[in-house]
């Protein structure tokens, strides 16, 4: 069967990821979450204190880019492809509150965007595989076979990764997490270098009010039309 590449973008916490794990196993394909290594990165910078609330030293994070080495490993107990940072996997260290507070922040320098959109090409250029992020129809793959633009109103985003922090013993306030969200939603629309935006030829799903099924028999007949072009 021909392998094809499939684009995820769209605004946070609009179920991205969920999606794509659940078409990556269906298809069998490779997943790769491009927000965790933006996650990464803010994550590195926020260890050796290169950004705070009153700080954010842009040139040392671009300097200290030859010091971060990323990677995916596939865990078979979790069924999740956990990032490593420098040889220590961080995936629960990536996904506090926290650490999204400043992501889309440090996803605005431009070379932090170029070293990461180059290795995920590298990653993706076999085929068989599914990006999601916010610029992988426009920039990183805009020759994808496939492109989804997910969304869904945002007080029901904001209800679905609370439930997700919370079940993590995450001790977060429903308001604090919708703030964070629109705050991200509006850095990422507006930023200078790759702004998340609806690729021309993108498939639009908003999944407000969509079951997770329902959802996925319908991203997996788009899939499949594509497959059989
Ligand atoms: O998908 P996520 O919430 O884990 O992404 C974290 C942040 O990274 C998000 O606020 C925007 C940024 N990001 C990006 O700018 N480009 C991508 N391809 C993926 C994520």
């Amino acid at each position: 069967m021909k392998k094809i590449t499939i684009a995820i973008d769209g605004f946070s916490s609009t179920g991205k990821s969920t999606i794509a794990k659940q078409l990556a196993k269906k298809l069998n394909y490779s997943y790769i979450d491009t927000g965790a290594m933006y996650r990464a990165v803010a994550y590195f910078a926020l260890e050796h204190q290169l950004i705070s609330e009153k700080y954010f030293d842009i040139e040392e994070i671009v300097n200290q880019l030859k010091n971060i080495q990323l990677h995916f490993e596939y865990n078979v107990e979790s069924q999740v492809s956990e990032i490593y940072l420098n040889g220590k996997c961080i995936e629960n260290e990536i996904r506090t509150l926290n650490v999204s507070n400043y992501v889309s922040k440090v996803a605005e320098i431009a070379e932090v965007r170029s070293f990461l959109v180059d290795q995920q090409k590298e990653m993706g250029k076999n085929k068989g595989v599914i990006l999601d992020g916010r610029d992988i129809g426009t920039v990183v793959f805009p020759d994808a076979e496939l492109k989804l633009f997910m969304t869904a109103l945002p007080e029901i985003r904001a209800q679905r990764r609370y439930e997700e922090l919370i079940a993590k013993g995450e001790k977060v306030e429903y308001e604090a997490v919708l703030k964070n969200l629109t705050e991200r939603d509006l850095i990422d629309a507006m930023r200078k270098v790759s702004p998340l935006k609806k690729a021309l030829d993108a498939v639009e799903i908003d999944n407000s009010h969509l079951t997770m099924d329902e959802q996925l028999e319908k991203i997996y007949q788009l899939s499949i039309e594509k497959i059989k072009l």
